[in-house]
């Protein structure tokens, strides 16, 4: 069965097959997390990133890890909050859909996941959390993957995913 778990810290830093970049939609780096996973990676990444066409709300595309201890980046674009009435529950359950999907179809076995939209995207912190827990469940259930690990930057993300998961 594959496991679920909280960790706190830094997901640039962690050697698991693939982490997930909370990417904006031309691929080419930002802020928050996005910039950190390329800093860490270093200009490789986004050499191969310019190669991709961008990604679209909600889908997920895969390069290597460069310098990062992780084999694989995938980079899934989040949805702007706009209030919640503009889909953005089915986007953000997209973007965790499609991310496993991928480290599925690449045979990675092991894969980090940050809080995706719920920084500079603006998307409630426990909202958000639910979104990721219930889809990432959902998926489990029939899934070659060994273990999912949800990725808390701060104290707040970090209590929001322990309550979502004991429920
Ligand atoms: N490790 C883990 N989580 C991190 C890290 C890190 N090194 N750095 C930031 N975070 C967390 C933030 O605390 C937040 O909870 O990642 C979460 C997502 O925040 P953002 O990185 O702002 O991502 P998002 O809200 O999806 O906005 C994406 O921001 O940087 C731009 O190019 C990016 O346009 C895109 C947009």
């Amino acid at each position: 069965m594959t496991r679920l778990s909280v960790v706190k810290g830094d997901i640039t830093k962690l050697k698991v097959d693939a982490i997930v970049n909370a990417a904006g939609p031309d691929l080419l780096g930002g802020a928050g997390v996005d910039g950190a996973i390329h800093r860490a990676a270093g200009p490789g990444l986004v050499a191969q990133c310019r190669t991709l066409g961008g990604c679209e709300t909600g889908e997920a595309k895969i390069t290597t890890g460069y310098r990062l201890p992780a084999t694989a980046v995938i980079h899934t674009v989040g949805p702007i909050w706009h209030g919640g009435d503009q889909g953005e529950p089915e986007l953000l359950a997209s973007c965790y859909r499609k991310s496993l999907a991928l480290a599925e179809q690449y045979d990675l076995k092991t894969i980090a996941f940050p809080a995706i939209s719920c920084g500079v995207y603006g998307y409630p912190i426990s909202e958000a959390v639910d979104v990721a827990v219930s889809t990432i469940r959902e998926y489990l259930e029939d899934s070659k993957l060994d273990e999912v690990l949800l990725v808390a930057f701060n104290d707040e993300i970090l209590a929001a995913y322990e309550q979502a998961l004991e429920g």
